[in-house]
């Protein structure tokens, strides 16, 4: 199965997630900023909220020219100060309607500036590797 992981990372706890992932499915981990080498059969996709709890314009422009030419399915992880997920923006913004999106994503605690400053912890960079091995077992049973 070809993955591939890509993130989005202002601070630095989305990218810790996405190498954890990325070590998991045996990839690199991308930013959004990296050319896509697809066609994918899955693509792990991090991000953050931010301001008004909204994902950051470079993420959002790059799930929104994605299409099942490049990618069949997503699954999405997050960092974010209160946990929230950004799944349902991700799946929002995903243009075309034949991508499928994973249910559910993976959110860890991420820090902000002072606060939660140890996050994400290792325990929680293991379990977004446990999420990335878990949708990959579940994706190969379908194939
Ligand atoms: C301007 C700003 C707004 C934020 N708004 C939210 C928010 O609405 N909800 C939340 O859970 N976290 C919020 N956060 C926290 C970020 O999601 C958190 O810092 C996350 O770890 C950022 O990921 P990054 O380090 O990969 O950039 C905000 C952070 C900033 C800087």
């Amino acid at each position: 199965m070809k993955i591939a992981v890509y993130y989005y990372s202002k601070g630095g706890s989305t990218k810790k997630l996405a190498e954890a992932v990325a070590e998991a499915a045996g990839v690199k981990a991308r930013t959004v900023d990296e050319p896509l080498e697809g066609p994918y059969e899955l693509m792990f996709i991090g991000g953050a909220p931010y301001i008004a709890s909204q994902v950051d314009p470079h993420l959002r422009d790059f799930v929104k020219k994605l299409t099942a030419e490049d990618v069949k399915e997503v699954a999405v992880f997050s960092a974010s100060n209160w946990k929230m997920s950004i799944e349902r923006q991700i799946e929002h913004d995903l243009a075309d309607p034949e991508i499928k999106v994973f249910d559910r994503g993976y959110t860890a605690r991420g820090h902000m500036g002072g606060i939660n400053k140890k996050h994400p912890t290792p325990e929680e960079c293991a379990e977004a590797a446990e999420y990335a091995k878990k949708v990959i077992a579940a994706l190969s049973q379908d194939q």
